[in-house]
């Protein structure tokens, strides 16, 4: 009898990352079906991580795109049904916390199908966030929940949650350390970072003063959560305020960020660089080089942690305490005056960063899991 397919379900950004280190550690790679849902279409937004992460072509391309919550999440979850009845698959993985991680988990479940969730047990405890709301639903539907920490395992513990739960270490880190090398040597900004400063300096750094295009000299930031950027006022106070800083900051922006910005009528002041959103490789060059980095992404606040650089999230609460540790990050909510005074204050750690998202082996525990659940 043919073996049942292990379904994976992709579509934002970060899905593109994570899914990328599982799909290349599959103990039978034939056996895995990738599905996108098409949440995220841009070619920044999506078809660069599939090229340079070598994350293989979906089977399935749903073509969703964007659009409220429940339109949005809806269409996923049908189109998802679709897909999960014609292959019959012997398990669904979803990952991290967008709408195409709610609708996967809810789709396979509903038709009695095994779902694996991998970044299992992540908690902000906000639930104005879409991404806690979508989150606490996976979990409680999976019956694989694949943890990137022990303090992940004990958040299951505490809503019940412990069969099917594995400590397997975060995805990302995997991802973070795999891709180091070819981020400082493959890329131009990577290079010019890493010694070889070229004049001008490669694209996105000249977008920055020249004296700026050097390692330490910038703060990386980037901004999108719908908290953030869905009140005009607050983007603008925000925008404003990485205008105050003390050293020039470039600004790749979310596609959701950049429209905001121009229905607000919103410039940011000449320190400030906006650039498009960038590839994996490019951003981990760039944070990399960074002398601080300013976001309210979840990925990227771990991303600043693995790579030793201080961070600055512009919101009140994380789902990754880990990373407060040590002054490593610092949560300032959406008060502009909280973020100008805690760059201004913000000297170097030398705080030890603890390893608690594993050993960069992740992703092969979470293969080989889901190809044993399957
Ligand atoms: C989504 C996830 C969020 C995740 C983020 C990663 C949800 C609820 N949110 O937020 O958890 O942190 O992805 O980046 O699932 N857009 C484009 N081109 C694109 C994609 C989006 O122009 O390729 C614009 C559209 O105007 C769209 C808006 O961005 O309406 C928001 O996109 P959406 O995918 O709904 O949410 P994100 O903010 O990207
Ligand atoms: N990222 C990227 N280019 C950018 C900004 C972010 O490649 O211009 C990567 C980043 O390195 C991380 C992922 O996108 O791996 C995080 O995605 P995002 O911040 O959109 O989502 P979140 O992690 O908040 O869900």
């Amino acid at each position: 009898m043919a073996e049942s397919p292990i379904v994976h379900i992709v579509g934002a950004r970060p899905q593109f990352v994570k899914a990328a280190v599982v799909l290349a550690a599959a103990p039978r790679p034939e056996r895995n079906v990738l599905v996108h849902t098409g949440q995220h279409y841009d070619a920044s937004m999506s078809a660069v991580f599939f090229e340079e992460l070598a994350i293989p072509a979906p089977h399935h391309h749903l073509g969703v795109g964007s659009g409220p919550h429940g339109a949005q999440t809806g269409a996923m979850l049908a189109a998802i049904e679709q897909v999960l009845l014609a292959s019959s698959p012997g398990v669904v993985v979803v990952y991290g916390d967008t709408n195409s991680t709610v609708a996967g988990a809810l789709a396979a479940s509903k038709l009695g199908w095994r779902v694996a969730h991998v970044e299992a047990g992540l908690r902000s405890y906000d639930r104005s966030m879409p991404e806690e709301i979508n989150r606490v639903v996976a979990d409680h539907l999976a019956d694989a929940l694949l943890c990137p920490t022990a303090r992940a395992v004990e958040q299951l513990a505490r809503e019940g949650l412990t069969r099917g739960v594995t400590d397997t270490g975060d995805v990302m880190l995997d991802v973070a350390r795999q891709q180091a090398a070819r981020a400082r040597e493959l890329t131009p900004v990577g290079r010019h970072l890493a010694g070889a400063p070229t004049t001008p300096a490669p694209a996105p750094l000249d977008a920055l003063p020249p004296e700026a295009a050097r390692p330490g000299a910038y703060a990386l930031a980037t901004i999108h959560r719908a908290a953030n950027t869905d009140d005009p006022s607050r983007l603008r106070a925000l925008v404003s305020a990485l205008g105050r800083l003390p050293l020039p900051v470039l600004f790749p922006v979310h596609p959701r960020t950049r429209k905001a910005m121009e229905r607000a009528g919103i410039e940011p002041s000449p320190s400030v660089a906006c650039v498009d959103p960038v590839g994996y490789l490019a951003f981990a060059a760039l944070l990399e080089g960074a002398g601080l980095v300013l976001t309210d992404s979840g990925g990227v606040q771990k991303e600043a942690y693995f790579a030793g650089r201080r961070c600055i999230t512009l919101r009140d609460r994380t789902e990754w305490p880990e990373t407060l540790e040590g002054a490593w990050n610092t949560l300032v909510g959406d008060d502009p005056e909280a973020l100008v005074s805690a760059v201004r204050s913000a000297a170097p750690t030398t705080a030890p960063r603890i390893d608690q998202f594993g050993d960069g082996r992740a992703a092969h525990r979470t293969a080989a899991l889901v190809d044993a659940l399957a």
